[in-house]
């Protein structure tokens, strides 16, 4: 519960806040049905659970890819490589037929998913709760694939890429 003391940070103070955490780019995919694929450009991209393995995606009410994951309790996350900022802006854009004339595949659950992404998730929804203003989505991962590359990194409102230190790579314990 908010302290009454503060007052709560407006929507722009949040952005402006969050937006000092870089995170990675993804597209969700998702089929509402139509016969014309959907689908969002992401930052909220979480791995919650390795075994099983689950991930989390946010998504805001009222866009059609939130309706589209909703009715067909599956979708697809592209994670995007610093080439495909225009992908990342289109996707991010209102209206329009977002996959017309781009270089899409076909995942393995059928769904369209961006070439040459750097990672692929297929994912059947394993539940969902309403969180303020966004639906959140945890996945259960039925298939992934992944390349190597060079990620497309978000920060501050801007695009830019990341590019490691060259010191050793940090081991992860379990
Ligand atoms: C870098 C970036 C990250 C974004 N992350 C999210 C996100 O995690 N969840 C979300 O709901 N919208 C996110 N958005 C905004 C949506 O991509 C944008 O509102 C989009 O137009 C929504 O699709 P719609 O027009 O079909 O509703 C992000 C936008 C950008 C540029």
């Amino acid at each position: 519960m908010a302290n009454p003391q503060f007052a709560a940070p407006t929507p722009m103070d949040l952005r402006s806040s969050m937006g000092r955490f870089t995170t990675g780019v993804a597209v969700v995919s998702a089929d509402d049905g139509t016969g014309e694929p959907c689908g969002m450009t992401i930052s909220s991209l979480g791995s919650i659970s390795l075994d099983p393995p689950i991930l989390l995606i946010s998504l805001t009410h009222g866009s059609r890819t939130t309706d589209a994951v909703e009715h067909a309790g599956a979708f697809s996350v592209s994670v995007l490589s610093s080439r495909q900022e225009a992908i990342a802006r289109r996707f991010a854009t209102r209206g329009g037929a977002r996959f017309e004339g781009m270089p899409f595949v076909t995942s393995p659950s059928g769904l369209p998913v961006i070439k040459d992404a750097l990672a692929i998730f297929d994912c059947v929804v394993h539940s969902a709760h309403d969180i303020g203003d966004h639906r959140v989505f945890y996945g259960s991962i039925i298939d992934l694939q992944w390349r190597d590359g060079t990620g497309l990194a978000f920060y501050a409102g801007k695009f830019g890429d990341f590019h490691d230190f060259g010191h050793d790579e940090m081991p992860w314990l379990f």
